[in-house]
């Protein structure tokens, strides 16, 4: 397997989110622990994305483009103008080729220019501003996606040192992986309690904070539990495509039994949970309902006892994946920082500056010793 180090946008469906989620099934069961792997459909169906450097950017519905594999195509960018070609010089072959639409050459034409250039992808840039990405009927084998005047025009500013990344999907997939652990007795009768966080990001942010904090978290949260004897069941999982409306989440709520939701006790939520904002200086717990429930009460206990450092605030929020596991009446609740009274959000939040440098090593780790001492105070051997 690939070691990734630099973990980039990780867009639902894409093969980042899998890359993503191939790397934690590998990491769990490195760890010992059993890990099943939930495969899903997604209801989009053909969507292409660019990536430059590490701000992924949404682009159209691509209507005849080749799908690409893996994480997608990946190289310089070559401008060609209005794609005649004669724009077509040597510099092309291996390039990404970067054309703007109109000057009397046809979708198709550019398109083949390019790729008889050695062209290893095609972006077209419309000629006139909309919101709306230039869709476009082009058939070839290498991909092709359409982009926005206003991306286009940016593009081309930085056409020597770009570094662009093209991928393109059909059917989309997610997954959903879960770790579980059994109780010192063997039962598999016992109560269960889960630790979720969803590995994806949303289009336009590379989700430093959102979620790769929360991802962490759950894995090390794995790694310190998985040789502590328990007398409960722990499951921890991790979701796919919560950023489209915790689709991820939501399938793997609805396909526990009724024997397996009677058992279920609590879902410990990692969403956002590192932020270096300094004005998020309190600790959240988010509930549905903004009642307190087992996992508020067991966080604010082990607080107390370990002494964290920051505020703890329960607030009444969703917006994340404890809701799928409210929905079927298992206790939940969402851990996240905020700045207390206002309870925004950091300014970084689904922007190209959710980045590492605004993440937060010391905050990190401060989640981790609650939510860890949390879990652990309810699953652990008594
Ligand atoms: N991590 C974010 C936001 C969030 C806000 C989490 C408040 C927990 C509490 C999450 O990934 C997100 O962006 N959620 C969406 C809604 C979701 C159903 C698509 C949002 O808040 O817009
Ligand atoms: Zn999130």
């Amino acid at each position: 397997m690939e070691t990734l180090t630099n973990w980039g946008p990780r867009v639902t469906g894409t093969g980042a989110e899998k890359q993503t989620l191939d790397f934690v099934e590998q990491t769990l069961k490195g760890y010992g622990y059993e890990v099943t792997r939930q495969e899903f459909d997604l209801p989009e169906v053909k969507a292409s994305e660019f990536t430059v450097g590490e701000q992924s950017i949404a682009s159209a519905v691509t209507r005849n483009s080749v799908t690409t594999d893996g994480v997608g195509v990946r190289a310089g960018l070559f401008f060609a103008k209005f794609g005649e070609e004669a724009d077509f010089t040597a510099g092309a072959d291996g390039k990404i080729a970067l054309v703007a639409r109109g000057g009397g050459v046809t979708f198709q034409n550019k398109v083949d220019h390019a790729q008889n250039a050695g062209a290893v992808g095609v972006i077209i840039y419309d000629n006139v501003e909309k919101e709306e990405p230039l869709s476009y009927s082009a058939t070839s084998t290498i991909p092709a996606i359409g982009i926005t005047q206003a991306q286009g025009e940016l593009l081309k500013e930085s056409t020597d040192n770009a570094n662009i990344v093209i991928s393109v999907v059909d059917q989309q997939t997610s997954a959903n992986i879960i770790a579980t652990k059994y109780p010192e007795n063997g039962s598999t009768a016992s109560e269960i309690v889960y630790i979720s966080a969803h590995v994806d990001s949303v289009p336009g942010a590379p989700g430093a904070n959102d979620n790769a904090t929360g991802t962490a978290a759950a894995l090390e949260m794995a790694r310190v539990l998985k040789d502590q004897p328990l007398d409960k069941e722990l499951r921890i999982a991790f979701v796919g495509a919560e950023e489209i409306g915790l689709v991820g989440s939501r399938y793997y709520a609805n396909l526990l039994s009724e024997e397996e939701k009677a058992r279920s006790i609590a879902n410990f939520n990692m969403d956002m949970v590192a932020t270096a904002w300094e004005n998020a200086t309190a600790i959240y717990t988010n509930t549905v309902d903004g009642e307190a429930n087992l996992v508020t009460e067991s966080a604010s206990k082990v607080a107390k006892i370990i002494g964290t450092p920051s505020e703890i605030v329960l607030f009444k929020r969703g917006s994340s994946d404890h809701v799928a596991f409210d929905e079927v009446r298992i206790p939940a609740a969402n851990f996240i920082r905020r700045e207390p009274g206002t309870h925004s959000l950091e300014p970084y939040y689904h922007n190209e500056n959710d980045v590492m440098e605004y993440v937060s090593k010391d905050r990190l780790k401060e989640m981790i010793d609650l939510v860890g001492g949390a879990v652990y105070s309810v699953v652990r051997k008594k």
